[in-house]
């Protein structure tokens, strides 16, 4: 038996092709040439970091500002975030502004903390202070999220009450400081000659409250932490729109530069994976962040304990706080994904905040920066024909090219310790999909691939020109991030019957792709959702997949996402 959720006409709304779809493909053309040489820049240079992004910013929204406003019909998930213990006083995010161009003088008033954008577990700050591990709300009241919905303790996270209560943040973790008591304690005499005891880093700053125990994944790291962090700055930079042209663009203006990221609990293993993916991709796609560990995080500790009198802070201008145990204290983390980058990506998405949200056009300078650097060749796609229907008429489904090749990329976990399918299965799936391509002709390309002998660039050279994804749950389908947005585009993940996970699942549908999760003979798409699950056997080498079933599912995919409506 088959669960098929039949592809239902989504509410039919404009699509916008000819010149506007041309000046898109032309941009990304252009930036094709031009992304020949990466330097990786890995100096930092401490002075006169222009807080601005270089250049002007691009207008996110000159590509569709003619045209006429829309609704979105799609309902946003609307949860409640259970945040203020009083009013919460967020800057309206109808008008982000950049961060400022110097950093304040803090000779003689400290500027005092305010929030840009807060979800749980993702709070964006002006002027943040930290003394002796302690980070400090710097205010006259109390209006904001409260604190445990934006740190914790930091430490490891297990399922025990004991240790849920051990996360939960304490005044040494954040507290709040008046002007007069931070006076007090950091301002020296500045009438007798004497200077503030305050030093702010300068710049814009990724503060990651986790420890090693999730950083050392390629998924947490990649797929998790950075995936949110980017929803979340790039969103929390963005003007909102309701224009779906802009839920299909790729191109949008650049948010602010971050010029360092702290990890406080983790050491410098810590956050590297061993396949080495994760320091791959954050040289690949930030090569010029500045990467502070634990040890760093403790010197600046060391450095403002001067003990009574002497006691010293750091101010921090932009800081973007996360916090994983804060994050799962979300709605939406909590009891829906148990993703803390969604958090991030829905309250964007909620805001109107979240740029190209049903293509991943939020993602693109990320991925296309990946891409770059390991060398993948930027063929695009072709523009689809301006003669579709009318643009009123015209099917959401539509408004995103048919790539030129559908590539099947198998990822096989044949050669790996664990999580393999029955040796059989894996032949006759081979077998079916062989037979699949092979009765579709040139158009169609089957790769089988074995990430673990393959280059990291081969590997996203992989993903990049994937599109339909297929692979066991697995680490290797965290690559999913590196897909291009195709109208076709999807990730299928083969399970142990019964069992479920959501990660890949999350993930592909935040980029705006289809997933499947297979059982065997069976298949389960959105909107059905089955619950985590980690059965006996879903870690073993004896998983079952019928070949045939996921060949048609492929096939019928494609035939029924490729046609007009
Ligand atoms: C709280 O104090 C901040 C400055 O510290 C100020 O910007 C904000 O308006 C105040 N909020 C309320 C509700 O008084
Ligand atoms: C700094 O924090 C530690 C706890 O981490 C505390 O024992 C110590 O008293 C604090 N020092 C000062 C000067 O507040």
């Amino acid at each position: 038996m088959i669960f098929r959720h039949t592809l239902s006409r989504r509410d039919a709304f404009l699509v916008l092709f000819g010149a506007s779809t041309m000046h898109i493909w032309s941009v990304l053309t252009r930036q094709t040439v031009m992304g020949q040489s990466i330097v990786i820049d890995t100096q930092y240079h401490n002075h006169n970091i222009p807080l601005e992004p270089p250049n002007p910013p691009l207008d996110p929204f000159h590509i569709i500002k003619d045209l006429p406003p829309t609704t979105i019909t799609e309902t946003a998930l609307v949860t409640e975030t259970n945040i203020a213990t009083s009013t919460i006083v967020l800057q309206p995010s109808s008008t982000p502004s950049a961060p400022e161009a110097h950093p304040p003088d803090i000779g003689r008033d400290f500027p005092h903390t305010s929030i840009i954008s807060h979800a749980p577990g993702w709070t964006l700050f002006r002027n943040l202070y930290m003394s002796n591990g302690t980070l400090y709300i710097l205010s006259s009241n109390r209006s904001f999220p409260e604190i445990r919905m934006m740190t914790s303790t930091g430490l490891e996270a297990f399922n025990t009450p004991e240790n849920i209560a051990s996360r939960e943040p304490t005044a040494q973790n954040m507290d709040f400081i008046t002007p007069e008591e931070a006076h007090k304690r950091w301002g020296g005499d500045l009438d007798r000659g004497e200077k503030n005891r305050v030093w702010s880093v300068e710049g814009n700053t990724l503060l990651f409250n986790d420890p090693g125990q999730f950083l050392r994944h390629y998924y947490h790291l990649v797929a998790e932490l950075f995936f949110g962090t980017w929803a979340f700055w790039h969103g929390a930079w963005s003007k909102p729109t309701t224009s779906l042209a802009a839920s299909y663009s790729l191109t949008h203006a650049s948010p602010p530069p971050i010029h360092r990221a702290i990890f406080a609990h983790s050491n410098a293993d810590g956050w590297r994976d061993s396949p080495g993916f994760n320091a791959y991709f954050l040289r690949a796609a930030f090569p010029s962040l500045t990467v502070e560990v634990q040890e760093d995080w403790a010197d600046r500790i060391a450095a403002t304990a001067g003990g009574k009198d002497n006691d010293r802070a750091w101010h921090f201008p932009i800081v973007l706080l996360t916090d994983r145990s804060a994050a799962h204290r979300g709605a939406i983390c909590g009891s829906q994904t148990q993703r803390t980058a969604s958090e991030a990506w829905e309250f964007m998405k909620q805001n109107n905040q979240l740029m190209g949200s049903r293509v991943g056009g939020w993602w693109q300078p990320v991925r296309e920066a990946v891409w770059r650097f390991a060398g993948t060749p930027l063929t695009l796609d072709p523009v689809p024909s301006p003669d579709l229907p009318e643009l009123s008429k015209a099917e959401d489904s539509l408004a995103l090219p048919m790539p030129d090749k559908i590539i099947i990329t198998y990822i096989s976990r044949q050669g790996v310790s664990r999580r393999k399918l029955i040796p059989e299965d894996h032949d006759n799936l081979v077998l079916a999909l062989q037979e699949l391509v092979a009765r579709k002709g040139d158009s169609w390309r089957l790769d089988i691939l074995q990430a673990e002998k393959l280059t990291k660039d081969e590997q996203v050279q992989a993903a990049a020109r994937t599109t339909i994804l297929l692979g066991v749950h697995g680490n290797g389908l965290t690559h999913l991030v590196f897909m291009k947005p195709t109208r076709v585009s999807a990730v299928i993940e083969l399970f142990y019957p019964g069992g479920f996970a959501q990660d890949y699942h999350w993930t592909s549908r935040a980029l705006g792709m289809d997933h499947f999760a297979v059982w065997n003979d069976k298949y389960i798409t959105h909107p059905t959702k089955p619950e985590v699950s980690y059965p006996e056997g879903f870690q073993g080498n004896s998983i079952p997949v019928h070949g045939p079933t996921v060949a048609k599912l492929i096939e019928d995919h494609i035939e029924s996402k490729s046609q007009a409506p």
